[in-house]
């Protein structure tokens, strides 16, 4: 991995919006090792109470590892995803099928936390719908994109077993940021509830998996991927880079949406296992987290080239009504040119003008900021579409992809 410098590495979480509006700094982010050592002990004293136990990066998933690893070996897996196939609303029964000690598991972790606040996941839902448009361009082209340029979950996607099938992984991921800005998506008729726990056991059989691959074990820096703290790592280019964009991109984004957004996030996060003494208590928190743990790690990697190329190239399947320049152009206006560069983005200035003086305009108008219709509103009204349609529907069918527990890993 490369070790940026901290100079570096500020300039790149300004360009990401994640270091501009300074939060007070809470005492134990400047405890911390120095940038470039992040996701090994960074996030150690992180959270109120977390200093008392192991940090989140020597916390994995107690409740799901070993009773995925005895599945895996077991042979069970495959009748696992049979039976789990129509098991999607929050409020669906366990299904039958499973074996005992599985079915036991669903049953005791399928619920929302104590301090989940329905109020507040309502409002988060609400302000989901609202917000859409954003929404989706931030979570797909930013925190996808960024998500091949954060070496350990680069390498750990590229070589298990759903790496060799981008399109189909990226789908199934936007099924979980699709069932997690539902309207009712906490309710029991939502489906976020089993989407987040389903997610939770494939991330349980992958920590099983990936270290028994020879290609992972010989680029990886780690011997069990996915601990809590690259959990929170991945959190922060979700949900902590998307908050700092719609406050850089002007949307009008309230306080108490803010709040809801935060609070939606910090149960989607602990339904996939992260402890909750780990999680961030407010923006400010989180901020200052995502500072020292996501943008210092931000760097390129072999695999994050591959995948990056694979995600923008699905595009070549459908008509976006843009060409790949503009694409890449997009990518490098919500990302940074250094992202742009490592990922080997090919420059388009023509287009890269028109991101840079279009996208605020097409912000201005709808936001009912500017009576002036940009010529170009069309253009990304279809981009915008045509892209969920791409990821949602796969380019074609209009079947949602089921989230399957893999029993392997990328051959090579
Ligand atoms: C699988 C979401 C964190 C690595 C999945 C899936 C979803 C998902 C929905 C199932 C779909 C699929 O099989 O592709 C999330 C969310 C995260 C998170 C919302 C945090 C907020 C991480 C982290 C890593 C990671 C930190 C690694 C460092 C993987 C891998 C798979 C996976 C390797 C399995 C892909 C396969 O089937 O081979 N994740 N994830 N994830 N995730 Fe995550």
């Amino acid at each position: 991995m490369e070790n940026l410098s901290r100079r570096r590495a500020l300039t790149l979480g300004v360009a990401l919006g994640l270091a501009g509006a300074a939060a007070p700094v809470p005492a134990w982010a400047s405890a911390g090792p120095a940038a470039g050592t992040a996701g090994t002990g960074a996030l150690t004293e992180a959270g109120a109470g977390a200093a008392a136990g192991p940090g989140p990066e020597w916390i994995w998933d107690d409740a799901a590892d070993p009773l995925m690893a005895r599945m895996i070996e077991g042979g069970h897996v495959p009748a696992i995803n049979r039976a789990w196939e129509s098991w999607v609303n929050n409020n669906d029964p366990i299904p039958g099928g499973l074996p005992s000690d599985f079915a036991a598991y669903l049953t005791q972790v399928n619920r929302l936390p104590s301090w989940a606040d329905q109020t507040k996941l309502a409002r988060a839902a609400d302000f989901n719908r609202r917000r859409d448009t954003y929404l989706f361009m931030l979570y797909g082209l930013g925190s996808g994109i960024m998500s091949t340029v954060i070496p350990r979950e680069a390498k750990s996607v590229y070589w298990s077993a759903g790496g060799a099938d981008m399109q189909d992984r990226a789908a199934k991921t936007f099924t979980f940021g699709y069932d997690l800005s539902e309207l009712g998506a906490f309710k029991p008729t939502g489906q976020f509830v089993v989407t987040a726990n389903k997610t939770r056991v494939v991330h349980a059989a992958v920590r099983h998996l990936l270290p028994q691959s020879p290609h992972w074990k010989a680029v990886a820096d780690e011997s069990i991927p996915i601990s809590a703290a690259d959990i929170l790592v991945t959190f922060h280019s979700l949900g902590t880079y998307v908050h700092q964009k719609l406050l850089e991109w002007r949307i009008p984004y309230p306080a108490a949406d803010q709040e809801a957004f935060l609070h939606m996030w910090q149960v989607a996060v602990h339904l996939l296992g992260v402890p909750y003494e780990h999680i961030p208590k407010t923006w400010a928190e989180a901020l200052a987290q995502s500072r020292q743990v996501l943008t210092p790690v931000l760097s390129p990697s072999t695999e994050g080239i591959r995948l990056a190329e694979d995600l923008l190239g699905l595009t070549a399947q459908v008509d976006l009504g843009v060409t790949r320049g503009f694409l890449n152009e997009f990518v490098r206006y919500v990302l940074s040119d250094q992202v742009g560069d490592w990922l080997g983005l090919r420059r388009d200035y023509a287009a890269a003008a028109l991101v840079r003086t279009a996208w605020p305009a097409f912000i201005l108008f709808r936001e009912g900021l500017s009576p002036v219709m940009p010529s170009t509103f069309y253009m990304f009204d279809q981009f915008i579409r045509a892209l969920a349609m791409l990821f949602l529907n796969k380019g074609s069918s209009g079947t949602t992809t089921p989230i399957t527990i893999p029993t392997g890993n990328r051959p090579g």
